[in-house]
């Protein structure tokens, strides 16, 4: 074993968690159990919750602002973990990802422009686009023998069809567990820069890369493609600090940088919480070789759903992700409609899981299983579902 033990079940009831804390209010029943949002049921890693209490032992929880050891923290991060050479004045810090693709949309496009997403993808790409009233065009991905791929000819086609402005891309994506490689991001990249089209890269799920694949920095393609882009990374995914809601969105392009800074400005955000900006910065000090072995753990929990899957469920495949702790199933040969699907995995299974369908229509035969969890809570979810498939005699 190495020096973290991941096997320890840490009860998260009663901690106002949205995983554990709200099935009923949500609708579910009251026994589920929860393999959906993604965070993760590991406790931080003991360096870091040093920081967090030594910081809370301070007493004094006063406006914060982010200095050059935070800024340092990030810089060797990026540096050591995907050769990118980050700028301070490209920082522009915001509390979550979401927010800040929100505020792209509102700060790059204006009411009815197109926005570019491909489904199935995270669920609040299409929310942004919608609440802030801009037409979604969706190209999906293409689904071809149980591995999904980019449809360029088709994106070119849509911004010129339908005077695309933004594109939103998920980069490693989520939920198909795609990491894009550098050929299919300069592809992607030469077409929007040929039609003006900005990229927001979302990159929360970069550190959570398996062996045999890398992670690019849409920034890192090239100069002219990171002057057309703006990156959103954050430390909440890799060290399960999402609560403390910090991300850190680079913008090489002054103008852009600039026009994006005034929007959340009109949005009335300033500074981030003080205990986000700590976490943040002690994660990528202190952090790492915690992620090291987690990423090990959490690939071997990976290897076992396969496996699962493989001796289990001959009608449901489990795909092969390359980066992201989320597992995507392909449910089509069930002979259940996406609603009955639902219901069963609920009902009988007992399992609380991101439906397929919350991505897109181009997901509803799908499922999303969250396994970032100790191996023992993974094998009950999976017994429960086997107990349920077994008892239809699917
Ligand atoms: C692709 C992607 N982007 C963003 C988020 C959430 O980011 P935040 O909590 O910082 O808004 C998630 C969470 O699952 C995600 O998968």
């Amino acid at each position: 074993m190495g020096r973290y033990n991941f096997d320890t079940i840490v009860d998260r009831t009663n901690t106002q968690s949205l995983k554990y804390d709200f099935a009923v209010q949500r609708g579910k029943p009251d026994d589920v159990k929860p393999f959906w949002v993604a965070d993760m049921d590991f406790e931080i890693p003991q360096e870091l919750k040093e920081r967090l209490v030594e910081r809370v032992n301070h007493g004094i929880f006063g406006y914060s602002e982010s200095d050059e050891f935070y800024f340092e923290a990030l810089k060797h991060w990026f540096e050591d973990r995907f050769q990118w050479s980050i700028q301070q004045e490209w920082l522009v810090k915001t509390p979550g990802i979401v927010f800040a693709l929100a505020m792209a949309v509102r700060a790059f496009t204006k009411e009815g422009d197109g926005v570019l997403i491909n489904q199935p993808v995270y669920y609040p790409f299409s929310l942004v686009i919608d609440d802030n009233d801009r037409k979604l065009i969706n190209v999906p991905l293409i689904y071809r023998d149980n591995s999904y791929s980019i449809d360029f000819e088709g994106i070119e086609k849509a911004i010129v069809e339908h005077n695309v402005k933004l594109f939103l891309l998920c980069n490693p994506h989520n939920p198909v567990g795609r990491v894009w490689t550098e050929e299919e991001l300069k592809r992607l990249g030469d077409i929007c820069i040929s039609h003006n089209v900005l990229i927001v890269s979302d990159e929360i799920h970069a550190d959570f890369v398996w062996d045999g694949h890398e992670h690019t920095v849409f920034a890192n393609l090239g100069e002219s493609y990171a002057q057309q882009t703006i990156i959103c990374t954050a430390p909440s995914k890799t060290f399960n600090i999402a609560g403390l809601q910090v991300s850190n969105i680079f913008i090489p392009n002054a103008t852009l940088r600039r026009r994006f800074v005034k929007e959340i400005n009109k949005a009335g955000f300033s500074q981030l919480n003080t205990m986000g900006l700590v976490a943040c910065q002690g994660a990528y000090e202190v952090g790492g070789p915690w992620l090291d072995e987690l990423k090990v753990y959490l690939q071997d929990n990976i290897q076992f759903t396969l496996d699962y899957f493989a001796q289990h469920f001959p009608k449901m495949t489990m795909l092969r992700p390359e980066g992201t702790y989320l597992m995507w199933f392909d449910c089509s040969q069930l002979p259940l409609t996406p609603e009955e699907r639902e219901t069963w995995i609920l009902e009988d299974a007992k399992l609380w899981l991101d439906s397929g369908s919350m991505f897109g229509k181009d997901g509803e035969q799908f499922e999303r299983i969250n396994v970032a969890c100790p191996r023992s809570v993974l094998v009950d979810g999976l017994e429960s579902l086997r107990r349920a498939y077994e008892a239809k005699g699917f």
